[in-house]
């Protein structure tokens, strides 16, 4: 017994920004966020928090699916940017939906959450934990930016993307996973903290801080190796892929995966042009669209893979 995918669903906030709009606030300009990104233009929520864009996802997930709130057995959420540190935006989510008999947790492994909040969902449904769960990615990274940071701000937008797990004989196959806690400060955002009066201490604002270069050396070279060995493990070759799902973080680390994969770009589907890297969010989000647009043929193998802050890094394969 598996866990398998039974239905997407994924939500965007209305306010788009497009690369020209942000050069009216910092030193950038289309072509440079073009050329070295793939990026167009990003999504940012103005007026909602991550929980509400998360069950908004979920709920379009469920209609997927067909499968009542009231049968989730679990609510899982990886994300970066929770409103609370409790509770849980899981939790949030669970009362938003009424999904009453679900347990609920948050998974924080940067933009390798989803990956990650999968693997659990898996391991749950091949232990008989649980049949049926909501896995969620949703991040509103807009507000832990720097937006007088041109390396940084340029990269990132909001969203939320959900599937609904349930056990079945097909579906998941296989996963790896990887952290390697020495690089943490190669990406990393500090928590926000309140000024505490024993320790003299002043508040602190958390945001975003990058060494792009560093990030992006590691994303072509991890992810290629964990997808091989993946594979490998699995026993499936590369060529057997209908497509690779990857965090949309930026189109030149799609192209090298593919190039070291020998596999041609057409099947490394792209919306980054569009959103942005939404973080959490992105490898359900594409899932959603490549869904919606009746891409996928029951029985097709994919690979979803993401890489971030940690540094983490996972790949799943399943049959859809
Ligand atoms: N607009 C215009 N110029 C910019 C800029 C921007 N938004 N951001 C940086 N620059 C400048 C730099 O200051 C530098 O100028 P200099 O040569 O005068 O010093 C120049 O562009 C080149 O900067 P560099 O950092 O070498 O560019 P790069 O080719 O490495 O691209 C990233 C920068 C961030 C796009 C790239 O490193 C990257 O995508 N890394 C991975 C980041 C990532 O995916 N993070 C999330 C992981 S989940």
């Amino acid at each position: 017994m598996t866990a398998r995918i039974v239905g997407t669903g994924s939500y965007v906030p209305e306010q788009m920004v497009t690369n020209e709009e942000l050069s009216q606030i910092v030193e950038t300009n289309d072509e440079w966020i073009q050329t070295r990104t793939g990026i167009r233009s990003r999504h940012i929520a103005t007026d909602r928090g991550t929980s509400e864009i998360a069950a908004e996802a979920a709920r379009r997930a469920l209609e997927d699916s067909g499968i009542p709130a009231e049968e989730i057995d679990v609510i899982l959420v990886a994300t970066s940017t929770p409103e609370k540190h409790f509770p849980s935006c899981a939790c949030e989510v669970q009362a938003e939906l009424g999904a009453s008999r679900a347990a609920a947790f948050d998974i924080s492994a940067a933009c390798s959450g989803f990956v990650f909040a999968l693997n659990v969902m898996y391991a749950f449904v091949k232990a008989g934990v649980y049949r049926t769960g909501l896995v969620i990615g949703a991040d509103v990274l807009s507000k832990i930016t720097d937006w007088s940071d041109r390396g940084t701000c340029v990269l990132f937008g909001d969203g939320a993307g959900a599937a609904v797990l349930r056990a079945d004989e097909l579906g998941i196959r296989h996963s790896v996973l990887g952290a390697d806690g020495s690089k943490k400060d190669v990406l990393s955002c500090l928590s926000r903290s309140n000024g505490n009066v024993w320790m003299n201490k002043a508040p602190e604002m958390g945001y975003m801080t990058m060494d792009g270069q560093e990030v992006f050396k590691f994303a072509v070279k991890k992810v290629p190796e964990c997808i091989r060995q993946l594979l490998q493990e699995s026993g499936v070759r590369e060529d057997e892929i209908r497509y690779f799902i990857l965090h949309q973080a930026n189109v030149r680390i799609l192209d090298s995966v593919a190039k070291r994969l020998k596999q041609p770009l057409e099947k490394f589907p792209v919306n980054m042009d569009r959103y942005g890297n939404t973080s959490g969010a992105s490898i359900p989000l594409l899932l959603d669209e490549c869904n919606r647009k009746g891409m996928l043929q029951k029985g097709d193998k994919l690979v979803l893979a993401g890489f971030g802050a940690g540094l983490t890094w996972g790949a799943v394969l399943l049959e859809w």
